[in-house]
């Protein structure tokens, strides 16, 4: 029997396994992918040249580049099957139920479904990749009682997202934007989703399958649905404020809203973190992106509020901001649905997930902890 003393609630602080695909480090709030500081990635690359690195340990020449973005804007459009499973949902249905069934369809379509050698796998993810995002732009489109619009190949992938979900071609601000959070999003070691995806791999299940778990241990709002929480939490602070604009009334509201959620021992979504203590590594530039649509939307109430929870965050508990707490803002300002948050960080994730279920494939051992009973003694049945 396990002494009680070994368990760590949570796993917290233990170590599962050895990883090649990024490295977080909590000391230098610092987050490589591959080497590569996320940050220089964010200011440098396209989220395709680091879905590729994710993919394949190193970023792609110009070659490899073409290739992988020709093929990837071959397959953005909605089988024709799965959008018949998307019309068939209700419309109130949680936008991460909806993409976690087409994942889940999109498995049982796939000619390779069985097949989990790298290279089926690696077609496997570009193609989820490529579609995802047309899942989510129709969904949200639907919601609101638009039609679908179709991908075009001649748009980058952030271009084509945006594309898709608006019908209108975007302004490079905004592109840049949403490339750096998708690049923010793509990778974060072994994470509560990314590890359900390696458990699931582990059992020598398919691509698919274990990307449909992932999905659903993200939405969560511990987790990925904290982006979503976020922006809840901005709702009824400016409800609260008679929907004013004016930052000083926001920056009010937010103390007072915050004191009182202090003192209710609520959890402030978008604070804290597992593993960084200090900051998260991601929130600088991902900040970055925020301020660069707040000034492109002319959004200054957002920042008020943004800046008033931060700071009184810090002051109250000293719990700095995830990366959630500036996605949510950004993605709000860009003009998708609060629902539709989480998402989008599966559409990034895919990238991460894929990676880990072909790392754990290439060394795998079933993932099964023990457990300490703590139940009834044996008894007989009456
Ligand atoms: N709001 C208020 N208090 C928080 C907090 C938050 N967001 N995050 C942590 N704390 C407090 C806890 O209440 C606890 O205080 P206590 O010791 O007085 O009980 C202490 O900080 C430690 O928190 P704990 O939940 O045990 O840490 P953890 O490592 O298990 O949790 C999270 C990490 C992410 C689950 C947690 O910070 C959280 O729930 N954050 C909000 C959700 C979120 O943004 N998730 C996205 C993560 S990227």
């Amino acid at each position: 029997m396990t002494d009680s003393t070994d368990i760590r609630k949570g796993l917290a602080g233990v170590v599962v396994d050895t990883t090649a695909i990024s490295k977080v480090n909590s000391e230098t709030n610092s987050l490589l992918y591959y080497g590569y500081p996320v940050q220089d990635l964010a200011a440098k690359c396209s989220f395709e040249q680091v879905a590729y690195l994710l993919w394949h340990g190193d970023l792609p020449t110009e070659d490899q580049l073409a290739e992988f973005t020709r093929n990837e804007r071959s397959q953005r459009a909605l089988p024709d099957n799965l959008k018949s499973v998307i019309d068939s949902l209700p419309t109130t249905s949680h936008p991460m139920d909806v993409v976690r069934t087409a994942v889940s369809v999109l498995g049982a379509n796939h000619p390779k479904a069985e097949d989990s050698s790298r290279e089926a796998n690696l077609d496997k993810a570009l193609s989820l990749l490529a579609v995802t995002p047309a899942v989510i732009a129709y969904d949200q489109r639907r919601r609101r009682g638009q039609d679908l619009i179709e991908p075009r190949e001649d748009l980058d992938y952030s271009s084509n997202f945006l594309w898709m979900t608006f019908g209108e071609e975007p302004a490079k601000e905004v592109v840049d934007a949403f490339n750096v959070s998708m690049i923010l999003y793509a990778e974060h070691s072994f994470n509560a989703s990314t590890f359900t995806g390696r458990v699931i791999t582990s059992t020598l299940a398919d691509l698919h399958s274990a990307i449909t778990g992932a999905i659903g241990a993200l939405k969560g709002p511990l987790h990925g649905g904290a982006n979503e929480a976020v922006m809840h939490t901005f709702e009824e602070i400016t409800t609260a404020a008679g929907d004013s604009a004016d930052p000083g009334a926001l920056a009010a509201e937010a103390e007072k809203w915050l004191d009182k959620a202090l003192a209710e021992k609520r959890k402030i979504m978008g604070f804290g973190h597992r593993v960084y203590k200090n900051g998260d590594s991601r929130v600088p530039t991902m900040k970055g992106a925020l301020d660069a649509m707040v000034e492109y939307y002319d959004r200054p109430d957002m920042l008020a509020l943004y800046d008033a929870l931060e700071s009184g965050m810090g002051e109250a508990k000293n719990i700095k901001p995830n990366l959630d707490y500036p996605a949510g803002p950004t993605y709000h300002l860009i003009g998708f649905d609060t629902l539709t948050f989480t998402p989008l960080f599966v559409a990034a994730r895919i990238s991460g997930w894929a990676a880990h279920i072909m790392e754990q494939n290439e060394n795998n051992a079933l993932i099964r902890p023990l457990s300490e009973y703590v139940g009834p003694e044996q008894r007989d049945v009456p």
